[in-house]
């Protein structure tokens, strides 16, 4: 990685970053880094807003085949780290008895290729599912990722051994990095545990930049012959940074481990209450308001509360795309979190939701009960529950 832009509303707060860093000072503004961060910390997490924001060229290996040309650019709003109004694809084939099957050695379908559009994949006539993902936002994944596996775990019941009707399964998926098994956590499948893994995976899936977690070019259907033509930079494209020492997706890593959660919008009395409805109508059963993070050498990690309103699980709520990746099943979508909801439009893995409200409309199946005494609730207390969403 050579040179950055900066966004220049970021100034100000690197100047003052330092004393920003040890003051205990809470963030009021999304994309602020995590209060209580130490200095050396606070200057990996500005290294890592730098590459982020990097728009990357075919001479740094962009491509053959990509969705963007740098992370920030489907993660901007309403700061660095957030989301956007852009959607991939995905495709592939699901038989009568459910089975997927993948077409072309990928289900991802990039939405632009380099040099030529030798290298553009496309979504064959045999596929018979083609699914739209929009991003996700990066607000307080440091913490989401310091939340140990059995926690995670705990929530599980896939048998639905409580009779409640809900049955969520917790993903275990093989670590890129070390080869051994964790529970996802990252992803609308939930396809990661960790964010080096996930920085790695969008860095070559979504710029095209191989790494040394993702070591090969890959587009859907062209061949690796071809691919080397695209783009003769040699792999793996992310290099060491000779001054810092830090890989690309290392430097991704750090900003966003290091960015703090969206905190919690003013809650009138309405919001306060909505709360409590939400949990009685079930919707808390997935959305779980709090996770812990385990034991962690750093104080900002160590046992904190996580307030993101998910259980990190995959479920059915008969909005599934129809894609099997990871753990993940077709029909099966990780339980968002929902911290930071107020800022993020549209909603559901899909992007077809335009409110919150027309969001849990279309949650069925384990969500079904919840769903329906949603639907049942007397006009002020729905109008409390969606209160609440507002307020997160
Ligand atoms: C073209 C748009 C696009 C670009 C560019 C992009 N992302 Fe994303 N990002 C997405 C989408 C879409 C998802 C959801 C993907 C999924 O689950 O299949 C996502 C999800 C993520 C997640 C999972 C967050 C969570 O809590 O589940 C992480 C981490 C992430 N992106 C990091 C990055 C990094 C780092 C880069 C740059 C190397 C990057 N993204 C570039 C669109 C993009
Ligand atoms: C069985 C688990 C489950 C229950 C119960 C549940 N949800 Fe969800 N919720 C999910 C899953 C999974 C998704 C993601 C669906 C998708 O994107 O396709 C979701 C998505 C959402 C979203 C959109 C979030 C986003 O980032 O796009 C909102 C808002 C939401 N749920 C609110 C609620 C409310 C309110 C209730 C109670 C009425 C509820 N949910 C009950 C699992 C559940």
């Amino acid at each position: 990685m050579t040179a950055a832009f900066r966004n220049a509303g970021f100034s100000a707060l690197l100047v003052c970053g330092a004393a920003f860093a040890q003051s205990g000072y809470r963030p009021a503004q999304p994309g602020n880094p995590l209060p209580g961060i130490v200095s050396a910390e606070f200057e990996l997490f500005r290294i890592g807003l730098d590459d982020f924001i990097e728009v990357e060229d075919a001479g740094e290996g962009l491509g053959p085949a990509f969705n963007g040309l740098g992370c920030a650019q489907c993660h901007a709003t309403p700061a660095i780290g957030g989301v956007s109004p852009v959607a991939e694809f995905r495709a592939g084939r699901l038989d009568a008895a459910g089975n997927f099957s993948v077409l072309g050695g990928d289900t991802l379908y990039h939405l632009f290729a380099l040099p030529n559009q030798e290298c553009q994949p496309a979504i064959p006539p045999d596929a018979n599912v083609i699914a739209r993902r929009i991003p996700i936002p990066l607000f307080g994944a440091g913490l989401v990722e310091a939340i140990p596996d059995d926690a995670i775990r705990a929530l599980a019941d896939p048998d639905d051994g409580n009779g409640d009707g809900v049955s969520g399964r917790a993903a275990v998926v093989v670590d890129v990095a070390t080869g051994g098994e964790r529970i996802g956590r990252f992803g609308w499948k939930a396809q990661h545990a960790t964010l080096l893994a996930f920085g790695a995976d969008a860095y070559r899936n979504e710029m095209g930049i191989t790494n040394d977690l993702f070591p090969t070019e890959t587009a859907a259907g062209i061949a690796p012959e071809t691919l080397a033509v695209c783009d003769a930079v040699p792999d793996p494209e992310d290099r060491r940074e000779p001054l810092t020492g830090l890989r690309g997706i290392d430097a991704f890593e750090a900003f966003m481990k290091f960015l703090a959660p969206v905190e919690r919008g003013p809650a009138g009395a309405a919001a306060v209450r909505g709360e409590a409805v939400f949990a009685s109508v079930g919707c808390a059963a997935c959305h779980v308001p709090v996770l812990m993070t385990g034991r962690d050498a750093n104080p900002v990690f160590d046992r904190r509360p996580v307030p993101l309103y998910s259980d990190l699980l995959l479920h059915d709520v008969a909005t599934g795309d129809g894609i099997a990746q990871g753990a993940a099943q077709p029909n099966e979508i990780r339980t968002p979190a929902l911290w930071g909801l107020r800022f993020r439009r549209p909603l559901l893995h899909d992007g077809d939701a335009a409110t919150p409200e027309a969001a849990v409309l279309r949650h069925g199946n384990e969500a079904a009960d919840a769903a329906s005494r949603f639907v049942e609730l007397p006009p002020d207390d729905r109008a409390a529950l969606l209160a609440f969403l507002d307020s997160l």
